[in-house]
Parts: structure tokens; C-alpha cells; sequence
């Protein structure tokens, strides 16, 4: 029986997705690096770090260790300079309705997220009261495709992994929570999440009667 759910965080509760995009886009054209929306589908999902590492990778360029630091670092200030000015409203369409009908149903919701800056965002958008648990970029080391994140979530709700429902934007986020024992629905194109239980292009349409009707056995 589904007793949980665990949100991932960008593209899925907020278009932080896009911001991250911008950030890498700029750090990009600043350093003269090729990097578009193709590439950026490729990073949702993936730590800072190993983010860059594919940046660099598909440039064929090779940096010091020192030196990737540092333009990590440069990224994620512009990345955070940019969520100051998140609020309330900037819930991706149908991502507050569905918490708000698991807090009213009375599941255990957490949250399940890459990010260093998960906190910040949740607090931008006053969203850390939908959630029993918060696991972040900080919580575990090995990043998605590693179902590690999604297991520390489920543990800490006091879950197994079939008994909750991962959400998620990334194709490495679905690589994550089917490699955890979770059951999964994908948020975007077929080609990105197609190997989700369940998929749906927007979040707006991600509702509990949606997802109860799909997973009916299981409520
Ligand atoms: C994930 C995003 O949620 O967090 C990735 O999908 C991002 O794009 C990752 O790289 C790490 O985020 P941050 O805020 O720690 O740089
Ligand atoms: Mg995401």
C-alpha cells in the first residue's frame, strides 16, 4: 500500500529547472563552452559537480580540480542570485494542489531533491510546512542515478521503498527511484521519463485521482 510520496524539487514543485539552465548558459557563453537545452536535459537531476563534469566533457576540455571548483562555485552564484526572487506564487501549475490533497489524505510527503539550495527554495516558496522530511544535496553523497536520496527519505518516514511514490522531472531521477525499489511518475517528454510506472507531460496534470486511479491496487 502507497503510505508516502518523495518530491524531487526542480521541475517538479518549482521551474527552478530553468534557472539552473540560465546560470550554466551564462557560465557557458562566458567561457565560450557549446551548451544548450539538449545538454541542460542531460544535468536535471545530477550534483553540481558531476554537472559541470558533463558540461566539460562535452566540450573535450579539460580543467584542475581547483579550477572546476571554481566555476562550480561561479555557477551556483549566479543560480542563487536568481532565487531570491521565487515566491509563493511560483508553485509549477497543480504542484500545490497535489500537496496540499496529500496533507488532507494524511501521507507522509518528502522531499527529495539534488540541491544545496533546496532549503532556500522551499522557504522562497513557503512550501517547507508540506513537507515531514526534507533530504537535499547535503543528505546523501552519491547523487541520482544512485537511488540514495530517495532511500534516506523513505527511511526517514519510517517507509519502505514500495510503499511510496517518487516524483520526478530527470531521466536519472526514474533511473533512481527504479533502481530504490520505488514506484515512479515522470514528469515531461517520453524520451526524458518514458521509463516511469506512470508519466504525465505537465505537473498540472500529476493529480491524487490521477495517480490513485493509475495505481489503483495500491491505495
Ligand atoms: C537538481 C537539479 O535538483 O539539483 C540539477 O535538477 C542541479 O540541475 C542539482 O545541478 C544540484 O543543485 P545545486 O543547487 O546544489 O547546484
Ligand atoms: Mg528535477
Amino acid at each position: 500500500m502507497i503510505k508516502g510520496f518523495i518530491f524531487d524539487l526542480d521541475g517538479v514543485i518549482t521551474d527552478t529547472a530553468e534557472q539552473h539552465y540560465v546560470a550554466w548558459k551564462k557560465l557557458s557563453d562566458q567561457m565560450g563552452w557549446q551548451f544548450d537545452r539538449e545538454l541542460n536535459d542531460q544535468l536535471r537531476g545530477i550534483s553540481r559537480l558531476d554537472s559541470i563534469k558533463v558540461i566539460l566533457d562535452h566540450n573535450q576540455i579539460e580543467i584542475s580540480e581547483e579550477e572546476l571548483n571554481h566555476l562550480a562555485t561561479e555557477k551556483n552564484e549566479k543560480y542563487v542570485e536568481s532565487l531570491d526572487e521565487i515566491t509563493p506564487t511560483d508553485f509549477l501549475p497543480g504542484a500545490e494542489e497535489l500537496l496540499t490533497h496529500l496533507r488532507q489524505e494524511g501521507f507522509n510527503v518528502a522531499l527529495g531533491s539534488a540541491s544545496k539550495n533546496a532549503k532556500k527554495v522551499l522557504e522562497q516558496l513557503n512550501a517547507v510546512r508540506y513537507f515531514d522530511v526534507i533530504g537535499d544535496g547535503n543528505s546523501v553523497s552519491k547523487s541520482k542515478p544512485a537511488p540514495a536520496i530517495f532511500l534516506n527519505g523513505a527511511e526517514k518516514m519510517g517507509l519502505q521503498p514500495e510503499e511510496c511514490i517518487v516524483i520526478e522531472d530527470a531521466e536519472k531521477g526514474i533511473d533512481a527511484a527504479k533502481a530504490g525499489g520505488f514506484y515512479s511518475v515522470g514528469i515531461g517528454p517520453q524520451d526524458r521519463v518514458g521509463h516511469s510506472d506512470l508519466r504525465f507531460d505537465e505537473m498540472s496534470q500529476a493529480t491524487l485521482f490521477e495517480i490513485k486511479s493509475y495505481f489503483k491496487d495500491l491505495f
